[in-house]
């Protein structure tokens, strides 16, 4: 569609993963060992104000990943890598830990009954989340770094001297 869109795509792209997950590893690791220190009722009611906030940028901050991450995918990384098996197999890998990490953040802070056995063991599930999209994010650069045998020669000659 042209570089002002390619690039304002993978710059949302980067900046939601940033919040997202930046969100997450402040809840884990500053916010929820302060928060335990509280009265019963008063970490309840802090849970609840939270998680009714931090839902709304789940939901619309997944909106946006999945739409800049096909439209990065189908639209300018898909046919710069045809026939380059190895980075479709890595985007199907980070495509699938991400719709886990999707799922575990709706469950974490959503209200759905069925999902409830998550939010009983908390911390264990965020910390899980976080793993998982390190590995995404992981996963994502280094489908950036590694090169592209499509490229013209002088472009990977100069990608593999500096690897
Ligand atoms: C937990 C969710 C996700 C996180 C944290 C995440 C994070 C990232 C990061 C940090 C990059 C590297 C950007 C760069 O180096 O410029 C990236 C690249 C990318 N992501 Fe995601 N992403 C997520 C989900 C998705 C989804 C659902 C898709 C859907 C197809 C997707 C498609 C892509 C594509 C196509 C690239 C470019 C790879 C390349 O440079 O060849 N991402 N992502």
């Amino acid at each position: 569609m042209g570089f002002p869109v390619d690039l304002s795509a993978r710059f949302l792209h980067v900046i939601v993963a940033v919040l997202l997950v930046g969100g997450a590893m402040f809840t884990r690791f500053v916010l929820m060992p302060a928060a335990a220190e509280l009265p019963e009722d008063e970490h309840t009611k802090l849970k609840e104000r939270i998680a009714n906030r931090w839902k709304r940028f789940v939901m619309l901050g997944i909106l946006v990943l999945l739409v800049t991450g096909f439209y990065n995918y189908l639209a300018v990384t898909a046919p710069a890598h045809k026939g380059d098996g190895k980075y479709h197999m890595f985007m199907g890998i980070k495509m699938l830990l991400a719709f886990v990490v999707f799922f575990l953040a709706s469950a974490l802070s959503g209200r759905s009954k069925a999902l409830e056995f998550f939010r009983r063991d908390a911390g264990k599930w965020l910390l899980v989340l976080i793993l998982l999209a390190s590995v995404v994010i992981g996963l994502g650069s280094l489908l950036k770094i590694r090169g592209n045998p499509n490229a013209p020669a002088a472009v990977v000659a100069t990608q593999e001297e500096s690897n």
